[in-house]
């Protein structure tokens, strides 16, 4: 439930570095181009120290080019179908880029969807209050010693339920308020150039304001896991509990698209339901086989894909 302390606007607020995120990090598979190019985007904006030294080493000047990269809004999307590592990625990302700046990197951590769909104007008030706190956190970072050592990440997770189009016909007064919060949050951190980042996660794209979407930076697009990322993640945990190279890519193949099926298992479905009920179903009295895999297989089909709203 929501309520008017400080507490009550974030899930969650986390500092950097930290092992465990870190950890989790490493264990987001197929993701690797994805996280090069985050990490060095959200370096720059959070160290921009390194960007002008960059610059300087290599044009010795500060060059026009670095303010155009500046200008642009601090905002991520992260679209793509549930379980495909949206929420993984953003609330473990800042570890890295504490690691890899020297930096301290705290986490402010907003889902729209535990708030509830319902009561939008609620929304609205708490995205003003979660840009008016992180601004103010990212203000004192940058205070320090005109250098920025630390810098701060605001996640809006479950975004859909807030900045959903404004185009839709059904569209409340309220959704509209909802919208504009934000886009005066992220427009407010690109004008005052504090070292802040926003992420917004949506399972639709498509379902996003078309003003905030030209507002991000970058928009990374997260998809089910192919073959050669089900085998990823799936070869060392299966291949310790004796599998053969021959059942490992059974075991990939039964869990991509089939007949009758054009997709297959999430990440999520692999990681969360499928290997934790293969142990389930050896534990207590058996080791695990290949055999069971194929039952477990069978009783846990993949998540179907989100559904579009139907107009
Ligand atoms: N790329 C990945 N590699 C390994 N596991 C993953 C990956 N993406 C997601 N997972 C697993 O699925 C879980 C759910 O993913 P999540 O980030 O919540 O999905 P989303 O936010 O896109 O719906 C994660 O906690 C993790 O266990
Ligand atoms: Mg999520």
């Amino acid at each position: 439930m929501m309520n008017d302390s400080k507490i009550g606007i974030f899930e969650e607020v986390r500092e950097f570095p930290d092992p465990s995120a870190a950890r989790r990090f490493a264990s987001l598979v197929g993701l690797d181009g994805m996280k090069d190019r985050l990490l060095k985007e959200a370096r720059l904006l959070l160290d921009p120290d390194s960007l002008l030294a960059w610059s300087t080493k290599h044009h010795h000047q500060r060059i026009r080019l670095v303010e155009f990269f500046r200008d642009r809004p601090p905002l991520f999307i992260f679209a793509g179908d549930v379980g495909t590592g949206k929420t993984a990625l953003a609330e473990t990302f800042g570890d890295a880029v504490a690691r890899e700046g020297d930096l301290r990197v705290t986490l402010y951590s907003l889902s729209l969807n535990a708030r509830g769909t319902g009561a939008v104007g609620e929304m609205t008030s708490l995205l003003s209050a979660a840009f008016t706190e992180v601004k103010h956190a990212a203000k004192k970072s940058a205070g320090q010693s005109g250098k920025h050592h630390s810098g701060v990440i605001l996640l809006i997770d479950e975004a859909d339920a807030l900045a959903q189009s404004r185009e839709l016909a059904q569209m409340h007064h309220e959704d509209r308020a909802g919208v504009n919060a934000l886009i005066r949050g992220v427009d407010d951190l690109a004008t005052s150039n504090l070292p802040a980042i926003v992420v917004m996660c949506t399972n639709r794209l498509d379902s996003l304001d078309p003003a905030v979407r030209r507002r991000a930076a970058v928009t990374f697009t997260f998809n089910r896991p192919n073959d050669e990322q089900r085998h990823a993640l799936l070869q060392p945990v299966l291949e310790e509990v004796g599998f053969n190279a021959q059942q490992i890519r059974t075991v990939v193949a039964a869990t991509g698209p089939a007949p009758g099926r054009a997709y297959g298992y999430t990440y999520s479905d692999l990681a969360q339901r499928l290997l934790p009920g293969l142990l389930l179903q050896a534990y207590p009295a058996h080791a695990v086989s290949f055999k069971m895999a194929q039952e477990v297989i069978n009783s846990h089909p993949p998540t179907p894909p989100f559904m579009e709203r139907t107009a």
